[in-house]
């Protein structure tokens, strides 16, 4: 059973690893801004597919993550009620859902108006005057969920090992303070020293 245990906890910690996507979805939009040029096709054009495209990676690790977990619930030794009656895993599976459901709001209704706009930049004209306000206040709403899923992620990482190791909730509890302030900041600016 161990085997088993230290199998899902290498899937589980791995998909873990994969899901800093919001992190790095804040930097390149955060580093767009930065950057200052005007909506044109190769820079936009290319942002665009990167997060487009993101989405559906995420989606795989969100299931792998939700398949690991229920393993792991089990192979454990938690059972099943734990789900229900063990606060920080109840945390851990109500932050999934509401992750998988943010990006498929970003993913089929958000990034596909995004879309229609990104589609009016061409390689060889400038693109229409009014295009710049319209995809700004989509992106704008799309920034506003990765910064929520990045928050998700890290209460549920630190959730996670509480419940492994079930140190003081109110340690538990003052972390996820911390990773939201973590997560504000990674919103607001580029975080140039990684923490800060
Ligand atoms: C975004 C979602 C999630 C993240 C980031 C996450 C992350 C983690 C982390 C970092 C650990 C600690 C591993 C260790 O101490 O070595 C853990 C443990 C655990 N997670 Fe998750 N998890 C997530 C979702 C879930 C879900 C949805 C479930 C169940 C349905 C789940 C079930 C568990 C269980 C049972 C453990 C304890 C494993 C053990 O003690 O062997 N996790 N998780």
């Amino acid at each position: 059973m161990l085997e088993w245990r230290g199998f899902l906890l290498v899937v589980h910690l791995l998909s873990t690893l994969m899901m800093a996507a919001p992190f790095y979805m804040l930097v390149i939009v955060n580093e767009r801004a930065r950057f200052g040029a005007p909506l044109g096709y190769f820079t936009d054009r290319y942002m665009e597919n990167i997060i487009r495209n993101n989405a559906v990676r995420c989606f795989v690790f969100q299931g792998t993550m939700l398949a690991s977990g229920l393993a792991l619930t089990l192979v454990s030794g938690y059972g099943w009620s734990a789900l229900f009656t063990l606060p920080t895993l109840v945390v851990k599976w109500v932050a999934l859902l509401i992750l998988i459901s943010l990006l498929s709001y970003i993913h089929f209704s958000l990034q596909p108006r995004i879309e229609v706009l990104a589609n009016q930049l061409k390689p060889d004209s400038p693109p229409p005057a009014d295009l710049a306000p319209k995809i700004t206040a989509l992106r704008k709403r799309r920034k506003k969920l990765s910064g929520i899923c990045l928050f998700l992620v890290l209460a549920a990482l630190i959730s996670g090992i509480q419940v492994t190791f079930r140190y003081n909730i109110y340690l538990a509890i003052a972390l996820i303070i911390v990773s939201a302030l973590f997560a504000w900041r990674a919103y607001k600016k580029p975080v140039p020293l990684g923490w800060v």
